[in-house]
This record gives C-alpha cells, sequence and structure tokens, in this order.
C-alpha cells in the first residue's frame, strides 16, 4: 500500500514537472519556428486540443496499435520511428518528438500539413475547423 502511494506521488511529480507550455509560449514557439502568422490561430486550436501544449505527451495506442506523439501527436505509422534511429518520412525518431525544444517537432508538422492539411488532424477536424479560434491576442 505504501509503495502504491508513493508510485502514485512519484508519478502525479513527474506528471506536474513535465512541459506544458503557455498559449503565449507556444505561439512565440510556432512563430520561431517560422509558421504563417496566418495559421498560427489554427495551430494553437490544434496543438491545444490534441496534446493540451504538452511537448511529452505519447498517446495510447489507437485502434491500429500506433501511437501519437508530442505537441502535434504525430503518429508513428508513417511520421517518425519507434527506434533509436531516426526513420519513417521526417526522418526522425519518435522520442525526439517529444522534446521541449519544438523544432523537429514543428519541421514534421510542417510536413504533414503540406501533405495533408489540417486534416490530418482529427483534434483540428472535429474542434477547430469552423469553429471560433483561441484568442491570442495578447500574446
Ligand atoms: C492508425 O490510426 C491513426 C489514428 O487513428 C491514423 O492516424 C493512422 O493513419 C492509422 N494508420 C493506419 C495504417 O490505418
Ligand atoms: C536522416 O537524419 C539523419 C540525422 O538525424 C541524417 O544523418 C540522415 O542523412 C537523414 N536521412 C535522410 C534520408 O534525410
Ligand atoms: C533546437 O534544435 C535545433 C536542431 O534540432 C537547433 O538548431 C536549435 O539551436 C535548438 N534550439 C534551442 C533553443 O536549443
Amino acid at each position: 500500500m505504501k509503495w502504491v502511494l508513493l508510485l502514485c506521488a512519484l508519478g502525479l511529480f513527474l506528471y506536474c514537472e513535465a512541459k506544458q507550455l503557455s498559449r503565449c509560449e507556444l505561439v512565440r514557439e510556432l512563430r520561431r519556428n517560422g509558421f504563417p502568422e496566418s495559421t498560427i490561430r489554427d495551430w494553437v486550436c490544434l496543438v491545444e486540443k490534441e496534446s493540451s501544449r504538452r511537448t511529452d505527451i505519447v498517446s495510447k495506442p489507437n485502434f491500429n496499435g500506433s501511437r501519437d506523439y508530442g505537441l502535434f501527436q504525430i503518429n508513428d505509422r508513417y511520421w517518425c520511428s519507434n527506434t533509436n534511429r531516426p526513420g519513417k518520412d521526417c526522418n526522425v525518431t519518435c522520442k525526439e518528438l517529444l522534446s521541449d525544444n519544438i523544432s523537429k517537432s514543428a519541421t514534421c508538422a510542417k510536413k504533414i500539413y503540406q501533405r495533408h492539411g489540417f486534416d490530418a488532424w482529427y483534434g483540428w477536424k472535429n474542434n477547430c475547423r469552423g469553429k471560433p479560434l483561441p484568442d491570442i491576442r495578447s500574446c
């Protein structure tokens, strides 16, 4: 029982320590990584729905056994490699997509966007398309 409590406390601690960006931090990071200004509110909406702006989040397995990684919840079926070697279409490891330095995640997300647009993300399709987008005027 003691152990369970300890593990929970530890789990919670790690969870609390892990990196969650504020909305304005996210906006800054997106700008720094060259996302066009006209698309930033869509990206903010997408990231908020997909990962709650957490850089280190890994999804539970999807119905087909694949998982989604990081801020943009990028799928390991096509885009990132689960091994220690960079690979698949973004030529990265999935682990690299969990970094607080979002550079690799951002490059990969842009590649997905170039190919499929925002429709590649259910979080965007279901919650952002045609809806009011986040207010970033104070950022
Ligand atoms: C697996 O599921 C994910 C999320 O639902 C989806 O993005 C991906 O395209 C699917 N892959 C295959 C091969 O069906
Ligand atoms: C993939 O990335 C690695 C470094 O992370 C690089 O050495 C390699 O040339 C890249 N491969 C391709 C096909 O771009
Ligand atoms: C983030 O990573 C990229 C390359 O992966 C590097 O060029 C850049 O300097 C890094 N940024 C910071 C703030 O460490």
